[in-house]
């Protein structure tokens, strides 16, 4: 068996109450397949900063992430949440260069690299995101920009167990049309031998208007550890299948209906 790593990312979504219950339902009241197989599933929610903690004394299964981190690491910088606020909650990790980051609050690649040096100096787990615009795709420039966004985050850095690698597609992101199965699987190859290669082999997941399908197909038999997904994380019952065909898909499980069935 594969670790499987569904990671949901609710943006700047959800009241608290309709946190908590995302929390306790998936703590408690998921499937037996779910169950079963827990050591085997990495279940990743990166939740609004002012969750982090009450959502921490609430999980047991579930890791809580933020879904960004300051790069500084102290002082007068209003509105700032560092990492060390961060580890004294206990955040178990958090989200880096996120394409909504790049290109709404102008995340460079220089600001994105300081990030995860910090997160390498402090220890902490984090996802780091890259991926394509669709111009770059149209232009057939989409490996050489995952190269140069890697190469870029990835300067000074050597702790690659805190590591996972999100590839999401700028243009897939939020439209509700995923990447097409054959696309993902020729960017995973890529990805996976370009880290190989260069890096460390660390897991890796796709995002982009993730639903249950993309799930199983985008890690059956792809190399892909996982999925990281928006808007259809939302709803706890609909992450929970996506939680399952993720463990079937990366552990090549061919999908079977009684993994839906309550635990
Ligand atoms: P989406 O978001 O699933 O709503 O496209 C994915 C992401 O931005 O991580």
């Amino acid at each position: 068996m594969k670790v499987s790593i569904p990671a949901a990312n609710w943006k700047a979504n959800l009241t608290f109450d309709q946190a908590v219950n995302w929390i306790k339902y998936i703590e408690n009241d998921v499937t037996r397949v779910i169950l079963d197989y827990q050591e085997y599933i990495n279940i990743i929610a990166a939740v609004p900063y002012v969750y982090i903690k009450p959502l921490k004394d609430l999980a047991k299964r579930t890791k809580i992430y933020a879904q960004n981190v300051s790069h500084v690491l102290k002082g007068a910088y209003t509105g700032e949440v560092t990492i060390s606020m961060l580890k004294s909650i206990n955040c178990d990790g958090v989200i880096l260069g996120h394409s909504e980051r790049r290109n709404i609050f102008n995340e460079t690649d220089d600001l994105i690299n300081k990030k995860v040096l910090i997160c390498q100096d402090y220890d902490m787990p984090f996802i780091l995101c890259v991926g394509e615009n669709l111009e770059q795709r149209q232009k057939g420039l989409a490996f050489e920009v995952i190269k140069k966004q890697l190469d870029n985050a990835l300067k000074g850095f050597s702790k690659f167990e805190l590591m996972i690698l999100a590839y999401e597609p700028v243009w897939a992101i939020g439209t509700g049309v995923p990447m097409e199965i054959n696309d993902i699987k020729e960017a995973a190859n890529f990805i996976l031998q370009y880290l190989k290669q260069n890096y460390k082999e660390v897991p890796v997941l796709y995002g982009g208007s993730v639903e249950e399908n993309t799930a199983y197909f985008a890690t059956f038999d792809t190399g892909l550890s996982g999925v990281l997904v928006g808007s259809k994380s939302l709803d706890p019952v609909e992450f929970e299948r996506i939680i399952t065909l993720t463990f079937s898909g990366v552990n090549n499980i061919q999908f079977d209906i009684e993994h839906f069935a309550n635990g």
